[in-house]
């Protein structure tokens, strides 16, 4: 019998990685089931991908709180309810509260688009990081994937990926590039990490492929 795993995809944004894993869930291709997908906005668009997929969206935002301590308690206790099992973070802006990253873990993963440790960390995000990279005169970015814990951008690398910067290239050009490649390589941890494939020891990822 397969046992789909219960998912959590937290998202500020468009949500096009979201829509890229969704998509190979509904083909069957990902052992899972996204039960809900939290945001710190209000009305970001990735809750249109989930809303038309049925899936019950939370926002869910420090500043709804008094205290961070508050707010973890309230994130966590909607991951229990939704008895989440991984947590997918995919274009999500905050940091993760160290409440939640004990409670999950090697059970959270990131996207970043750029070659960590290069050009990560606190601010890096979205096409800041592209602008970054462009201005830096690296003739090489790409896509990390990676566990995370109490830092940005910090935790075991799960895979990397390379993609050529090209003259000519502007920030929202090689953005595209980038994404294509995140696209691919999102779902395709999911799926490793669904099935139990992925296990990390002292920082070392192994993918039993
Ligand atoms: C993606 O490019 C992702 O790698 C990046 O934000 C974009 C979200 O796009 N994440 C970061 O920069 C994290 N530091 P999406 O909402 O269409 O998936």
């Amino acid at each position: 019998m397969v046992v789909l795993k219960n998912i959590a995809v937290f998202a500020s944004g468009r949500g096009s990685n979201f829509a890229a894993i969704l998509n190979k869930i509904q083909s069957g291709e990902i052992t899972a089931r996204v039960v809900c997908v939290i945001s710190d906005n209000e009305h970001p668009p990735v809750f249109d991908v989930a809303i038309a997929a049925g899936i019950p969206t939370f926002c869910i935002n420090r500043k709804q709180f008094a205290t961070p301590e508050e707010y973890a308690d309230a994130l966590l206790s909607r991951l229990k309810e939704k008895r989440v099992e991984l947590i997918v973070l995919a274009g999500f802006l905050k940091l993760i509260p160290t409440p939640i990253v004990r409670h999950y873990p090697q059970a959270i993963v990131n996207i970043h688009p750029a070659l960590l440790p290069n050009f990560g960390g606190k601010g890096f995000f979205g096409i800041k990081v592209h602008e970054a990279v462009i201005a830096s005169g690296v003739k090489m970015t790409g896509v990390t994937i990676h566990f995370v814990d109490e830092k940005y951008d910090n935790g075991a690398i799960i895979c990397q990926e390379k993609v050529a910067i090209l003259a000519g290239d502007t920030p929202e050009i090689l953005a595209k590039r980038v994404l294509e490649v995140e696209h691919r390589l999102y779902p395709q941890v999911v799926k490793a990490l669904c099935e139990d494939k992925i296990i990390v020891k002292n920082r070392k990822v192994i993918w039993n492929r």
